[in-house]
């Protein structure tokens, strides 16, 4: 593997895996805040994501995982207002350079969309959008593209690799596109690949058909995964900790197995109710209550308050600042240290 510099100098990503260096951080993320026209969409955002760590982003449409990538990688339109740090190891994006995120964005870190119709170009076909990637970020042209995309369209799971680098978008499905996407996104050789909805507009099989490969590409680079959902059960089965947003704010993050254990916010216990359960009879889904407010009418204090059954007058005071509640554990509402008990069938 090319070096890039940051930590991964010298090391291939296979070996990468099997140490244990999750904890030195990929991306370090400080007091993260978006406006747009002085609403704002995002705010007090902190976030570690470790070498080769998966982390899953859930919560409700409109509670700003996506605007949180977009402001880190300077998609966002130039009327928002981004404040606050992202550093990729060690190097500062807020504020970059355009030709310093040009480099990151697909090289360093790659991102796939819900819908990869969107995203392919349709009059092209996909080998030549996998070899403009190569050319862009690896500097490979020619046979030596052609190779490459290939062997890319092969470790992607599509079959007959060699023949559908000549294929346009519109002749493959829904899934297999989402394959060449993920292809594209993996031509850069990312240290960390962000994933926003990738399976949203997909089938159930093709859903876990897209995660299993996900969790392969991790398995075999040691890339680092984020990955949004607005579904707990996929983040769930990919991640190994997961952070929930609501209205802009991170309001618990955990590692899965504890967030499943004891969710300690009302809203990430909403999140965990209103998924089906596993094994055992099937009942009605407990929906939660009411919508995620939007920017400019954000309500005073805890902006989950209107929706929440424990809501009481302290909670209208301000924001609740994050307690920590054990290892990795942190959540920010004022009853988080006695996290009431849910029932939860589906752990
Ligand atoms: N380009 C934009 N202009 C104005 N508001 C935006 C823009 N993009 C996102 N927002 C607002 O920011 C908030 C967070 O959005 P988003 O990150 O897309 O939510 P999620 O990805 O969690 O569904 C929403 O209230 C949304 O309306
Ligand atoms: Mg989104």
């Amino acid at each position: 593997m090319e070096s890039r510099g940051g930590f991964r100098d010298g090391l291939p990503p296979r070996q990468l895996g099997r140490l244990s260096v999750r904890d030195l951080p990929l991306v370090t993320i400080r007091d993260l805040a978006v406006s747009f026209d002085g609403a704002p969409a995002l705010n007090g955002i902190s976030l570690n994501i470790g070498m080769g760590e998966a982390l899953g982003m859930v919560g409700e449409s409109g509670c700003g995982k996506s605007v949180t990538w977009l402001a880190a990688l300077g998609l966002l339109p130039a009327k928002a207002r981004v404040l606050g740090s992202v550093k990729l190891a060690g190097q500062e994006l807020v504020g970059a350079r355009p030709e310093t995120l040009d480099k990151v964005r697909g090289g360093r870190v790659a991102m796939i969309f819900q819908d990869p119709a969107s995203s392919l170009n349709p009059v092209h076909r996909i080998g030549r959008q996998i070899e403009e990637a190569l050319r862009l970020h690896r500097n490979l042209r020619g046979a030596a593209a052609r190779a490459e995309a290939k062997r890319l369209l092969d470790q992607v799971g599509i079959p007959d690799a060699g023949r559908r680098l000549d294929a346009f978008p519109h002749e493959l499905s829904g899934g297999q596109n989402q394959r060449v996407m993920i292809a594209i996104a993996l031509a850069g050789q990312p240290e960390l690949l962000v994933a926003d909805e990738p399976t949203t507009a997909l089938d159930v099989t093709i859903q876990a058909q897209i995660l299993e490969l996900l969790q392969e590409i991790r398995r075999d680079t040691g890339m680092a995964l984020v990955l949004i959902s607005h579904d707990l059960g996929v983040v769930a089965e990919t991640c190994e900790r997961v952070c929930v947003m609501y209205a802009g704010r991170i309001v618990e993050e955990a590692p899965v197995a504890r967030l499943f254990e004891g969710p300690a916010h009302p809203y990430a216990q909403g999140l965990l109710n209103a998924l089906p359960p596993i094994t055992g009879p099937r009942r009605p889904l407990a929906a939660i209550p009411g919508n995620v407010p939007e920017p400019w009418n954000m309500p005073r204090g805890c902006a989950f308050g209107p929706r929440c059954a424990h809501h009481h007058a302290a909670c209208d005071a301000g924001i609740p600042a994050a307690r920590q509640l054990g290892a990795g554990h942190r959540a920010a509402c004022l009853l988080a240290a006695q996290p009431a008990q849910v029932v939860m069938e589906h752990a």
